[in-house]
């Protein structure tokens, strides 16, 4: 099949822009993609980071310390920017003004402010198209889930709970990094980190929190600095929110619980959604990342099953349906759904797509609401104003 190139500049060389890179290498995983992204441009402040590209990828053409030199090249038709939190406002809005498609990592601005000002530049440039990365949505299980919601198989919605617990920080010694820091990862703490994930599949469904109570808890107050002293960590470790949800195609409210927890004992990096309704329930955790849990209810007995999914992707791959999905899998789904949506400005179905920069919008209105309801010990209301 005939595939056109998209050319790629990636701003940010660490973590996640490698794991884009790893999927890129991997394309030919792919079987029915007409378009595929390359590599031509990295911007990195470390150039150690930079050697590992050139190594892996001929077609890189541009290295750079300066995002806006990267941004100069027109070879570059769109950019993949993974950066701490506090740059995602300057330079997601930079890329957008330069015209070249954007994904961004989440939470997709520090805060809400500096999202609604990337939603704001977007708006302006019609023409570039931007999305949001998340992709444990790819998962063949949490797919089949996004299907059963979308043909109203669960009937009435009783209770939503999604979350992702890690135990990364359980550790108290573990040193300090950006991401325990409030300047470069803001207010949010866990929720700009992990929030986004735990949202992507109710918010994909339409649901809205009306109002959270959140419960936030700062665990460990303070981490070794690498340099021999103990330095203060104000960031939230773990997040508990309850919301009242709507589903505005049936005006029905249920309520929706949502965790991110970074220090969550016997975790390691566990993304889970387990939605309860009238006819049909359904369960998923990464932890068991083949098993989808499903319970029809018809009257009579009530009894859970279980699935193994294999391998039934959104994208077909080249990879036989009965062997086991992974992590890296749901990155190189997460970039076909990009691509495919940005080349064809439609999707195969309504969950095989990323985040919307909307979707991502309203998260943000949640994890506002819910810093207010910790320093108030209140209910507060979830913003549904549009945008000034
Ligand atoms: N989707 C996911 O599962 C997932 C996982 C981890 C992180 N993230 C997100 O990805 C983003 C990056 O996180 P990460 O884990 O890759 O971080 P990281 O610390 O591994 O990488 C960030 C990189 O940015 C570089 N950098 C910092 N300032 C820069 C500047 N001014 N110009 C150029 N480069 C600069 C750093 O040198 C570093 O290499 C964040 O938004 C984070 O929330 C997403």
């Amino acid at each position: 099949m005939e595939t056109k190139a998209v050319r790629f500049g990636i701003i940010g060389c660490g973590l996640m822009g490698r794991e884009f890179a790893s999927a890129v290498a991997r394309w030919c995983h792919l079987t029915e993609m007409n378009v595929r992204p390359e590599i031509v441009a990295t911007c990195s402040r470390s150039p150690a980071s930079h050697s590992w590209f050139k190594q892996h990828f001929p077609s890189l053409q541009q290295t750079t310390a300066d995002y806006r030199a990267l941004l100069m090249n027109p070879d570059v038709d769109a950019v993949y920017v993974a950066l701490p939190h506090h740059l995602h406002q300057v330079v997601y809005c930079a890329v957008i003004e330069a015209g070249k498609h954007l994904m961004g990592e989440k939470p997709f601005g520090i805060n809400r402010e500096a999202c609604e000002a990337i939603v704001a530049c977007m708006r302006q440039h019609p023409e570039v198209f931007v999305r949001c990365s998340s992709q444990f949505a790819f998962y063949p299980a949490v797919q089949r889930i996004g299907a059963l919601i979308e043909a109203n198989a669960l009937g009435r919605i009783i209770e939503v709970n999604t979350g992702f617990l890690h135990s990364s920080d359980l550790d108290p010694d573990k040193p300090i990094n950006w991401k325990r820091m409030t300047a470069f990862n803001g207010e949010y703490g866990v929720m700009g980190d992990l929030g986004m994930h735990a949202c992507h599949v109710p918010l994909r469904a339409g649901w809205r929190p009306r109002n959270v109570r959140a419960i936030l808890s700062n665990i460990v107050q303070d981490r070794p600095d690498g340099k021999g002293n103990r330095v203060p960590c104000e960031t939230w470790d773990n997040a508990t929110l309850l919301c009242e949800t709507s589903d505005p195609q049936t005006g029905q409210s249920f309520p929706w619980s949502l965790k991110t927890h970074r220090i969550a004992p016997g975790q390691k990096n566990n993304w889970y959604v387990e939605i309860l309704g009238t006819k049909t329930s359904v369960r998923w955790s990464s932890a068991n990342a083949d098993t989808l849990e499903l319970m029809e209810y018809q009257g009579g007995e009530q009894s859970w099953r279980q699935i193994p999914m294999g391998h039934e992707t959104a994208y077909q791959t080249i990879t036989g349906g009965i062997f086991q999905f992974g992590f890296t899998d749901a990155i190189l789904q997460m970039w076909a759904a990009f691509l495919r949506e940005f080349a064809e400005r439609r999707l195969p179905s309504k969950y095989s797509g990323c985040v919307t920069p909307e979707e991502v919008l309203w998260s943000h209105r949640l994890f506002t609401a819910a810093l207010e309801s910790q320093r108030n010990a209140a209910t507060v209301a979830v913003s549904c104003q549009p945008m000034p």
